[in-house]
């Protein structure tokens, strides 16, 4: 199709058409990973940074807290996760895995997500919170883990930006122990702006 012949260039050109550009923390703290790229998270001390990954993480923390994921599956998680350890697949900045790891008493919480600012966020989330926690940096196609470690995995709000859903189901098959369980929450895959390429252009469909 004529688009797949787009070169990183067009695309580029494209996003700028409508371009976003990320706000500063003073603004925005629920907006996923555009807070970690604006120019005052960036640039800022070492302590200022640390206060912005907790107050984005608290923000997580309180939305999963008011909002359980329960909901989705129609069904209290708590008899199924108790005591469990639990891989949180694409934890983000680890305020969800936070909730989770309190609402459910997990006894262990391993987070993989794919950037080094994201898992410094989650980890020092973690340490705030007491938790038997350690993250990764990683992929959902290729976890850095080990084979049949996992009583389950739990992966909010992912899937749709993997780019193998196959390879990333696999993966989580090989680190789930037998009888492990897989709790998937994420919108249609080709949901027009599910890509938050919003992060950067308001262009719809471009992950197409
Ligand atoms: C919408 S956010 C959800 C974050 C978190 N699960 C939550 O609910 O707060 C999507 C997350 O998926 C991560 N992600 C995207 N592609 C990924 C991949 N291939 N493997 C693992 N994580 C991925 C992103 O970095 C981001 O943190």
């Amino acid at each position: 199709m004529w688009f797949a012949t787009w070169d990183v260039k067009t695309a580029k050109f494209l996003m700028k058409v409508q371009e976003v550009v990320p706000k500063p923390p003073s603004q925005e703290m629920s907006g996923l990973h555009g807070v970690f790229h604006h120019e005052s998270f960036v640039n800022a001390s070492e302590e200022e940074r640390k206060a912005v990954m907790l107050r984005s993480a608290e923000v997580k923390y309180r939305e999963e807290i008011e909002y359980p994921w329960d909901h989705y599956f129609g069904a209290d998680l708590r008899p199924l996760l108790e005591g469990k350890t639990v891989l949180d697949l694409g934890c983000y900045n680890g305020g969800r895995g936070a909730a989770w790891y309190e609402h459910y008493g997990l006894t262990r919480l391993v987070g993989v997500d794919v950037g080094q600012t994201l898992i410094d966020a989650a980890e020092h989330m973690a340490s705030v919170k007491g938790m038997n926690a350690e993250f990764f940096v990683g992929k959902g196609e290729t976890l850095p883990l080990e084979d049949e470690s996992f009583d389950a995995v739990l992966s909010y709000d992912v899937f749709e930006h993997v780019s193998d859903v196959r390879k990333t189901l696999d993966e989580c098959w090989r680190v789930l122990r037998p009888g492990g369980q897989l709790f998937v929450v994420f919108p249609g895959y080709y949901h027009p702006t599910g890509h938050h390429l919003s992060q950067v252009t308001k262009l719809p469909f471009f992950h197409y």
